[in-house]
């Protein structure tokens, strides 16, 4: 009697622990069959391994300045724009990374010897944590290279000095 009692919880823990597991396996097929529709999306060709020269011949400035609200947050574009988390990036194309007078970046970006072209900063906007491991700018990364074509050319734009 007295070990039945002590089992009992155990076998009760296990089926529940079952019945738990039973629960999440929807979720997971789900989230399977997400990645591998991904996977179809980035073996097309057509958007994701076209060249950045071919993309930005093709580049839409317009559609990159609505694409700019993911970084306007953090940073200024116009002259005497202040420093907020980010640094201001008004005539950044073409500088050497982290030479904005009065901010002060990471050391990892100081160290970086990067200079900004639409090449690189196709590359950082992509991921900028693998361009530059230890920066400290916050952000993902975007994934389409169109959408990051369109964002250089409203940059190269709007980053001219005026
Ligand atoms: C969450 C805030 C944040 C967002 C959003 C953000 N940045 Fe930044 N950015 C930073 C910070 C912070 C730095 C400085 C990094 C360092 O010093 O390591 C930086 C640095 C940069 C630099 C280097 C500038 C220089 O003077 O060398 C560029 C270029 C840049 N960001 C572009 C962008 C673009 C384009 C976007 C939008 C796609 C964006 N950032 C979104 C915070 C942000």
């Amino acid at each position: 009697m007295n070990s039945l009692r002590q089992v009992t919880p155990a076998l009760l823990a296990a089926a529940f622990a079952l019945g738990a597991c039973g629960g999440e396996q929807p979720a997971t097929t789900a989230a399977e069959a997400d990645s591998s529709a991904e996977g179809a999306a980035e073996s097309a060709p057509a958007v994701e391994e076209e060249d950045l020269a071919t993309l930005l011949a093709a580049a839409n400035p317009d559609r990159g300045r609505r694409l700019y609200i993911q970084c306007r947050a953090c940073h200024t574009l116009v002259a005497q724009g202040n420093q907020l988390l980010g640094p201001n990036l008004l005539g950044f194309l073409d500088r050497r990374a982290g030479t904005a007078a009065g901010y002060e970046y990471s050391e990892a970006l100081l160290a970086s010897e990067l200079t900004w072209t639409p090449e690189t900063l196709d590359d950082w906007m992509r991921s900028p944590s693998e361009v530059i491991p230890g920066n400290k700018m916050i952000f993902a990364g975007i994934r389409r290279a169109r959408d990051r074509a369109d964002l250089i050319a409203y940059l190269q734009q709007a980053t001219a000095e005026q």
